[in-house]
């Protein structure tokens, strides 16, 4: 799925040539985080654009009914866009929600000018092409340094989207939020529908999150999502403890498919930038999903705001954990002509 770094502003006259750039990015932007693997998104590849749409059919109505979840999704399938563009050698443009008529017509990407590939350019999109999801409990200590931390917060910051740490006495009301989260999500036959749609056989399907990606349950300061799996989750969690991961909440001034778009651009830029300093991260969405707990992270934001994610964050262990699957490439990417 690499992208053809031909960067000859001659060869990119040939609207083919183009086209086939575009391609490239979706392609690869087929690589993003999405809640439960739904991968909610489906892009048109134009000759000089590239259109990205929010897929409904895949919305987790129980679970996520706003559709923040899967707006979320779409905004790091977006940025892994950009990025891939990027590494390729130019400086895409993006105009989000282009058309008023159609708010599931997410964003509209241009390829914009050729320019010089920046080492860091290369750095990100090697991350995004080995980043995974990893739920083990992380063994030392995280991105406490200030240069890493500092890195994270103008990754995030870069699309609008501002990043809490939740530390000291904070990460009891995180336990508290999660553990909450969790009673109630437990207690929600719906929700545990569609948590069981999404987790059992679906790999065949190249959807969903597979048994092996998910540990048992482990002793951790702040719980992560159950998801009912019980034995069947045999990721081994190794010796890590969590003790020393840090939780970043990213948070948004509005709550708006707007705002969550760039949320979810800032989950992408967040995590490759932490891939890229040799950190591994987990998302728990959980504690976003149940009000009551969402409003306890609401109350955590020193300067207010509208929680989207957290992302758990730590040292890499090594090993990484297996990939998930990804939908065929054909059912994602068209090129505008199908209904
Ligand atoms: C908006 C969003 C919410 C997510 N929520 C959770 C979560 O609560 N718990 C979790 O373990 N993973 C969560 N994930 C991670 C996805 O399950 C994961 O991205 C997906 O299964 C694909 O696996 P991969 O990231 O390894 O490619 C979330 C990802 C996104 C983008």
């Amino acid at each position: 799925m690499d992208i053809d770094t031909r960067n000859d502003g001659q060869a990119m006259n040939d609207g083919q040539a183009m086209q086939e750039l575009m391609r490239s990015a979706a392609e690869e932007a087929t690589r993003a985080p999405s809640v439960l693997n739904t991968q909610p998104w489906r892009w048109d590849v134009g000759e000089d654009e590239l259109d990205l749409h929010a897929d409904r059919t895949r919305q987790l109505h129980a679970i996520d009914p706003a559709g923040r979840l899967l707006v979320l999704s779409c905004g790091a399938a977006l940025h892994h866009a950009r990025v891939a563009l990027a590494a390729a050698g130019f400086s895409p443009s993006v105009r989000r929600h282009p058309d008023a008529g159609d708010p599931d017509l997410l964003a509209r990407v241009r390829i914009g000018e050729v320019r010089a590939v920046r080492a860091e350019d290369t750095a990100v999109a090697d991350a995004m092409r080995r980043r995974r999801t990893d739920r083990r409990p992380f063994q030392a200590s995280g991105p406490a340094t200030g240069d890493t931390l500092a890195a994270l917060h103008r990754a995030a910051a870069a699309e609008d989207t501002t990043l809490h740490r939740i530390d000291g006495d904070q990460i009891a009301y995180l336990r508290a939020a999660e553990h909450g989260a969790q009673i109630i999500e437990a207690k929600d036959e719906r929700r545990r529908e569609e948590l069981r749609e999404w987790t059992e056989h679906t790999a065949a399907r190249g959807e969903g999150v597979p048994p092996e990606t998910v540990t048992g349950p482990v002793p951790r300061p702040v719980p992560l999502r159950d998801f009912g799996l019980g034995d069947q989750a045999t990721l081994t969690p190794g010796t890590g403890d969590d003790r020393s991961a840090e939780y970043l909440l990213l948070a948004t001034n509005t709550d708006d498919p707007a705002a969550w778009l760039r949320a979810g651009e800032a989950v992408s830029a967040v995590w490759l930038t932490a891939i890229s300093r040799g950190l591994a991260v987990s998302p728990m969405s959980d504690a976003i999903e149940v009000p009551g707990a969402r409003a306890l992270l609401r109350s955590l934001l020193p300067g207010g705001g509208n929680p989207q994610l957290v992302l758990r964050v730590g040292t890499d262990p090594g090993s990484p954990p297996p990939a998930s699957p990804r939908r065929p490439i054909g059912d994602v990417i068209g090129d505008g002509s199908e209904p």
